[in-house]
């Protein structure tokens, strides 16, 4: 058997063999049999958009790996940071690697002082913590011009420890603003992880550190969220970056798709649902509702995974050393029991929905003390990791700029007619 597919055109009988490469085949090859003909895939639902050596996964198995290392050891056994550097730099660090790594982002943290005093002030007090972080990192990039020189890799790396470092202190920042309280500056003697939980939570103690349970549940959900291949906000970093935009603006277009109730939104929604359905009695005639398509099933179903998601399996088990510590959200209850219905009905069945990352992420959030407007927040500070690993590997894979064909239904030859004729 050849690991080949032939694609034969009809209409003349002429025929290519295309050879299988990797699980894909190149497009480009049936260029030429069949001029001018567009393979429709408009949510690119079949189509694979690029080659990446990234993030693996099987939605079947419910499998993931980042740069081959499965997803539950480095949950078990990583920090944010070293999981940052392995997807950035293709292999864990050495113990050497990890300390200058994890010295540069320490230093790195502070934002321009015009720009930590005003940012924010131009919106009101009420603003989408995401609205804010949005044009937070697209206003970074004007802070940042050599940041324009994308094809110098020590100028890009440059950058890309920048984001790393500043997207907590953003984060925190867009959160305090919303409270009205004072930003607190990012501190040298902490850890990545705590020292957004102090730029979030302390208030004046110079000395705050974070219980060691929940910033370690942190440290799990940052790391889970790091990567996900080809998801939507980083096709977005990719689409944007192969115009060669910077790598603040790049970003900033992630992290506006990400926005999306759909993709990163969700952990939010899940709370709203959970919050409407109100209590472990409602859950039937909400799911009854659901069936109907009245509502969605938010933390449910992806495009990937048609089994478990392995990270909500993770962040399932993680929540109960957060609930040990905060004591049980009285939503968890609620979540349970929807689970236990979707996985029994054949409406959820056969569709293959079952709880993804964002299914029981945002009562893990709420616990620690989050406000809901902020959880997808705290998906987009790890994720800006996987944004940039894949910008660079854009650019290393030398690609062109983004720009796909149609296929168009419209009228053609219209001839214009004045407006009194109409
Ligand atoms: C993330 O891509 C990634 O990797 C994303 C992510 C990452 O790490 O980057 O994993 C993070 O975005 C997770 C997904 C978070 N979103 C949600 O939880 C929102 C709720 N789920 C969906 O809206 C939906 O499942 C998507 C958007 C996640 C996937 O949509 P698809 O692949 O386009 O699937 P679909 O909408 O075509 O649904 C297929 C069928 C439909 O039924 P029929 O029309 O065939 O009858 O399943 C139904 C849908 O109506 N369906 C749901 C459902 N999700 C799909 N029905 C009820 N509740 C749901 N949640």
């Amino acid at each position: 058997m050849t690991e080949s597919i032939t694609i034969t055109d009809n209409r003349t009988g002429e025929s290519v063999e295309v050879p299988i490469e990797n699980g894909g085949v190149d497009a480009s090859a049936w260029k030429t049999l069949l001029p001018g003909l567009w393979f429709l895939d408009p949510a690119f639902g079949t189509t694979a958009s690029t080659e990446s050596a990234i993030t693996y996964l099987d939605g079947g198995a419910g499998e993931l790996e980042y740069r081959g290392y499965p997803i539950e050891q480095l949950a078990e056994h990583s920090t944010h940071l070293e999981v940052a550097h392995l997807l950035l730099n293709g292999d864990l660090p050495t113990t050497a690697e990890l300390d200058s790594w994890v010295d540069d982002i320490t230093h790195h943290t502070f934002l321009h002082e015009n720009f930590r005093r005003r940012i924010y002030d131009a919106f009101h007090y009420d603003a989408h913590p995401m609205g804010l972080l949005t044009s937070g990192v697209a206003g970074l990039s004007t802070f940042y011009p050599s940041s324009k020189e994308i094809d110098d890799p020590d100028v890009r790396m440059q950058q890309i420890v920048r984001l790393v470092a500043k997207m907590p202190t953003l984060a925190a920042a867009a959160y305090r603003f919303s409270k009205g309280l004072p930003f607190v500056f990012p501190r040298n003697d902490l850890d990545y992880t705590s020292n957004f939980l102090a730029m979030m939570f302390s208030i004046a103690e110079d000395d705050w550190v974070p219980d060691p349970a929940l910033k370690r549940a942190m440290e799990i959900l940052f790391i889970l969220h790091a990567d996900h291949e080809q998801n939507c906000s980083t096709t977005a970093a990719r689409v944007v970056g192969s115009a060669h935009a910077d790598p603040y603006v790049s970003v900033a277009a992630a992290c506006a798709a990400l926005y999306g109730p759909r993709h990163g939104g969700a952990n939010e929604a899940v709370l709203r649902m959970l919050g409407e359905i109100g209590s472990y009695d409602n859950v039937d005639a909400y799911m009854e509702r659901v069936k109907s398509g009245e509502e969605r099933l938010m933390g449910f179903g992806h495009r990937v995974y048609k089994n478990y998601d392995p990270r909500a399996r993770i962040i399932k088990d993680a929540a109960h050393d957060v609930f040990a510590v905060t004591g049980k959200n009285p939503l968890l209850d609620i979540a349970l029991k929807l689970e236990e219905v979707a996985l029994a009905d054949p409406y959820f069945v056969d569709r293959k929905l079952y709880p993804n990352v964002d299914f029981y992420s945002g009562l893990i959030y709420q616990s620690m003390g989050f406000p809901t407007e902020m959880f997808t927040v705290l998906f987009a500070i790890p994720r800006t990791v996987g944004w940039l690993a894949h910008w660079q590997e854009m650019l290393e894979q030398d690609s062109r700029i983004a720009r796909p064909r149609q296929v168009y239904t419209g009228e053609r030859g219209r001839q214009y007619v004045p407006i009194d004729e109409r």
